[in-house]
C-alpha cells in the first residue's frame, strides 16, 4: 500500500519546508517536491502541518492505584491517545513488592495485547531491587526484553518508594546496560509527616494535598536525584517536574555537564494550585502527584523547555472517574486516588500555549512532543522525525483550526477533562500509525490491537551528543 502525502508543511525538531511524502507500507520511502508517482491513496495536506506523530513517554493505562484502577485501558487509552496526535506512548508497568519484575512484564504485556491502537513500550517500575534475584531481572530487560527505563519514586513510602540505597543501585545497574532511571523526585517520608499533621488538624479538604506537598519536598528529591545518578555514573531523567525550585536544580546541574534531563505536563503549564479552591469536592479533579502549584510557575517552565533545560512534555495521565472514583478521599485528601487525564490534549495544549502564544518555534514544538522523547528513550530515528526510512507515524496538523476542549468531545474513558472550556486554536485532523490512517474526520478508523510493542535499543547512545555538549 503507497499512500501520497501532498502539498503539506513539513515541520521536524529541526526542518520546515514544503514538500511530498511517499510512504510505502509502514516507513516513509521519499520526500521531495511535487513527487509525481503512483499512489494507493492521496492525502492533500494543504495548508497543513505534516508532523511526527506525537510520543508521550508517560501514560498509566489500566494501572491500579490508590485504591483503584486507572479508568482508560490500553484501548481506550490509545485510542484517546491518537485523536491527540500521539503515535506512541510509553506506559508503566509496576513491580509489586516483593515480586518478580519479568512477571510484571508480562504481566503489563496481556494487558496491552490485542488492544492498542498505536505503537507502545514499557518502563518498568522497580520497587525491590534485590542483588540476587532482581538486577538480573533487570539486566534481562534491558538486554532481551527492550526496556531500557526504570522509573523509581522517592514518594509514597510504603507502597511504591524506593530507599535511596535501592535508587543508587539500578542507576549503578542502568548506567552500566544503557539504560536509565525515572524518577519521582519527592521527598515522601517528609510529605507523609506533613500529610499527617494536618490530619491531625482536621484538614480533609482536596486543597490541602497541595499544601502538604512544598515544591522544596519536590527540589529536594531532584537534587538527591541528580547526586545519587552522578555517584553511580548515569544518567538521570525526572518525571512530572512541576515547580521553579526542581527547575532551577536541574538547570544547575545541566551547565555542570551533568547529563540530567526533565519533563514537565501540561496540567504544570496551564493549571494552577486556584483549581483546588473550586467549589466544594471539585478540587479533587486535581489531585495529582506533584500537585498544581501557584500561577507564576508556568512561566518559569515555559522559559525551561524553551532553553531545553526540560526536554520533554508528557501528560503522566492517569485517569480516575469524578463520581466513582476520585470519591475515595471524600473525606480525606489523602485518600483520593492521585492522576489526572490528559493524553488526548497534550498536543493540541502545547501548541496553542507554545507556538500561537510565541513561547516556543514549531520546532521546538515538535522536539519537546515527539523528537526528544524518541532520542531519550531510544526510538529514534525510527520514532520523533519525518525521514525516508523512519516509521510513517504522521500527524496532518491544522494550525489555525479552534476547538474547546471538553469531556463531552473527548475520547478518554473519564467524566471530566482538566481543561474543560479551554479554547485552542491547532488541531490534529489525519493520524497515520506506520502508514495506515487511523484517524479520519475526527473519528478512529483503525484496529485496536494494530499498535506494536516496541523493543527499545540503548537509551545513552541517544543521550551521548547532549550529554557531551552539556544540553
Ligand atoms: O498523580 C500521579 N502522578 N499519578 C500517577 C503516578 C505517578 O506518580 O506518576
Ligand atoms: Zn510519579
Ligand atoms: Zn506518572
Amino acid at each position: 500500500m503507497k499512500t501520497l502525502i501532498k502539498n503539506g508543511r513539513i515541520v521536524t525538531a529541526v526542518d520546515d519546508y514544503h514538500a511530498d511524502i511517499l510512504i510505502d507500507g509502514e516507513t516513509i520511502d521519499m520526500i521531495g517536491k511535487k513527487l509525481d508517482v503512483q499512489a494507493d491513496k492521496i492525502i492533500d495536506a494543504t495548508d497543513r502541518l505534516v508532523i511526527p506523530g506525537g510520543i508521550d513517554p508517560h501514560t498509566h493505562l489500566d494501572m491500579p492505584f490508590g485504591g483503584t484502577v486507572s479508568a482508560d485501558d490500553f484501548q481506550t487509552g490509545t485510542i484517546a491517545a491518537a485523536h491527540g496526535g500521539t503515535t506512541t506512548i510509553i506506559d508503566f508497568a509496576i513491580q509489586a513488592k516483593g515480586t518478580s519484575i519479568q512477571k510484571a512484564l508480562e504481566t503489563w504485556h496481556a494487558k496491552a495485547a490485542g488492544k492498542t491502537a498505536i505503537d507502545y513500550g514499557f518502563h518498568m517500575i522497580v520497587t525491590d531491587l534485590s542483588p540476587t534475584d532482581h538486577v538480573p531481572e533487570m539486566r534481562h530487560l534491558m538486554e532481551r526484553e527492550g526496556v531500557l527505563s526504570f522509573k523509581l519514586f522517592m514518594a509514597y513510602p510504603g507502597v511504591l518508594l524506593a530507599d535511596d540505597a535501592t535508587i543508587f543501585r539500578a542507576m549503578s545497574v542502568a548506567g552500566e546496560h544503557g539504560g536509565l532511571i525515572c524518577m519521582h523526585a519527592e521527598n515522601g517520608v517528609v510529605i507523609n509527616e506533613i500529610v499527617a499533621r494536618a490530619l491531625a488538624e482536621g484538614k480533609t479538604h482536596p486543597k490541602y494535598h497541595s499544601l502538604t506537598r512544598p515544591t522544596l519536598a519536590e527540589a529536594e528529591g531532584v537534587n538527591r536525584s541528580i547526586m545519587l545518578a552522578e555517584m553511580a555514573g548515569s544518567p538521570v531523567y525526572i518525571v512530572h517536574l512541576s515547580c521553579s525550585e526542581a527547575l532551577q536544580k536541574i538547570k544547575e546541574a545541566r551547565d555542570e555537564g551533568i547529563p540530567a534531563f526533565a519533563e514537565t505536563c501540561p496540567q504544570y503549564l496551564f493549571l494552577d494550585y486556584t483549581y483546588y479552591e473550586r467549589e466544594g469536592f471539585e478540587g479533587a479533579k486535581y489531585v495529582m502527584t506533584p500537585p498544581l502549584r501557584e500561577k507564576w510557575h508556568q512561566e518559569k517552565l515555559w522559559t525551561g523547555l524553551r532553553m531545553n533545560d526540560l526536554q520533554v512534555v508528557s501528560t503522566d495521565h492517569c485517569p480516575f472517574c469524578f463520581k466513582d472514583q476520585k470519591q475515595l478521599g471524600k473525606d480525606d485528601f489523602s485518600k483520593i486516588p492521585n492522576g489526572g487525564p490528559g493524553v488526548e490534549n497534550r498536543m493540541s495544549l502545547v501548541y496553542n500555549g507554545g507556538v500561537v502564544q510565541g513561547r516556543i518555534s514549531v520546532n521546538r514544538f515538535v522536539e519537546i512532543t515527539s523528537t526528544s522523547a524518541a532520542r531519550i528513550f531510544g526510538l529514534f530515528p525510527r520514532k520523533g522525525t519525518i525521514a525516508p526510512g523512519s516509521d510513517a507515524d504522521i500527524v496532518i496538523f491544522n494550525p489555525n483550526k479552534k476547538m474547546t476542549i471538553s469531556a463531552e468531545t473527548h475520547h478518554m474513558n473519564v467524566d471530566y477533562n482538566c481543561y474543560e472550556g479551554m479554547e485552542v486554536t491547532g488541531v490534529t485532523e489525519t493520524v497515520l500509525s506506520r502508514g495506515k490512517v487511523i484517524i479520519e474526520n475526527g473519528s478512529y478508523v483503525g484496529k485496536p490491537g494494530d499498535g506494536k510493542y516496541l523493543k527499545r535499543s540503548s537509551v545513552q547512545e541517544a543521550l551521548r551528543p547532549a550529554v557531551a555538549s552539556g544540553r
